[in-house]
This record gives C-alpha cells, sequence and structure tokens, in this order.
C-alpha cells in the first residue's frame, strides 16, 4: 500500500513505509519494505484446532520478531459455538505447552474473508471442499491451502484430525500437528 498521492520511488525517496502482501516478495525485498501477510485458520467448530493454530502461529510470529508483519485470525464453518471461548480440554492441553487460546469463536464469512485475507489454511479435506466452494473467483480458490502442505515432522499426515470426540491422546496430536504447520508456514 502507498501513502495516498505517492508513487513507489517517491515514497521510498521520502523514508516513508510501503506495505507489500503476500506474494510480493521479491519486490518488497528490493525495496526494503515491509511484507504484510494475512492469515486465516480455519476448522469446523472454531473452538478447537484453527483457535489452536491461530495461537500458535501468532507465538511462533511473535518469538520470531515478526508481530508487525503478520495478521492472524481464524474462523469456522459452521456457526453453533459463535461467541464462545475454545473447548476447555484444548485451552488446557494448549496452556501446558505455553499457549494462551482465547480466541472467540466466529464463523467463516466468504466475502470479507476472500478479500481480508492472503492466505486461507484450513486443517482437513472437509474444510478444504467448504471454503473453496465459497471462493469467488480462481484467484480466491487459490488462497485456500491444507495445513498439512505444511507438514515437515509429519509426512504422513494429511490433516489435522478434529479431536472434539476424543481424548487427551488426540488434542496432543492436533496440538503437534498444529505447531509442526505453522513452523513449516513461518520458514516459508
Ligand atoms: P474444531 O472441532 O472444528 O476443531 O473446532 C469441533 C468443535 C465442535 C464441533 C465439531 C468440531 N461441533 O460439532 O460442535
Amino acid at each position: 500500500m502507498l501513502p495516498y498521492g505517492r508513487s513507489l520511488s517517491s515514497t521510498v525517496e521520502a523514508g516513508l513505509p510501503v506495505i507489500f502482501h503476500h506474494g510480493r516478495g521479491a519486490e518488497a525485498r528490493a525495496f526494503n519494505t515491509i511484507i504484510m501477510q494475512n492469515l486465516l485458520f480455519i476448522c469446523l467448530g472454531n473452538i478447537c484446532r484453527s483457535p489452536a493454530a491461530h495461537a500458535v502461529m501468532q507465538r511462533f510470529v511473535d518469538d520470531a520478531g515478526l508481530t508487525s508483519q503478520y495478521f492472524i485470525d481464524s474462523a469456522g464453518m459452521g456457526g453453533w459455538h459463535v461467541g464462545q471461548l475454545p473447548d476447555k480440554r484444548m485451552r488446557q492441553h494448549g496452556l501446558r505447552r505455553g499457549y494462551h487460546i482465547d480466541h472467540i469463536a466466529r464463523q467463516f464469512d466468504a466475502a470479507a474473508d476472500f478479500r481480508r485475507f492472503d492466505r486461507i489454511i484450513v486443517m482437513d479435506e472437509d474444510n478444504y471442499r467448504a471454503v473453496t466452494a465459497l471462493a469467488p473467483s480462481p484467484e480466491a480458490r487459490a488462497k485456500v491451502l491444507r495445513m498439512a502442505d505444511y507438514f515437515t515432522a509429519h509426512p504422513g499426515a494429511a490433516s489435522v484430525p478434529d479431536p472434539y470426540y476424543g481424548g487427551p491422546e488426540d488434542f496432543e496430536l492436533a496440538l503437534d500437528l498444529v505447531e509442526d504447520g505453522c513452523r513449516g508456514l513461518l520458514s516459508e
């Protein structure tokens, strides 16, 4: 984004910040500017996996000193838990690893979210189908990515399975996978 009424070269010469969105990496680096990344994590209910991914990614970004370069959010495809804190079990498992998982659930809003976010990262194939079905254009559809695409420590895993009806080990696995994916996302 350029300050109103300025060209790119005059903005750079004046020492004003130029904010590039994801996908303009080389251009932005050439001008030593800020690459802004807007990331949205998606699951079904927005009370287990995606708020966990949201908190883990925020923590990784903060620890890397990149807070000002990322806007991170999460949302669910269903509306059953809108306005609620995350599932108590996910909050407790997350806290044991030092994550404060405290996003207030909201439902995915295709019109606004496809415009606002550069990458929409889904936890499983059901989410992928549901989100891509709402994409208004091929460009919007290309923003939808699978968390599993970023796994390195779990090469056999194809999704972050829903732990909602599971036990403690399922919440631990979801957090392991979320940490793996977020590490991959950050190292891109
Ligand atoms: P999440 O888990 O998609 O990881 O938030 C779920 C939470 C609630 C429900 C399903 C999945 N539910 O059916 O209420």
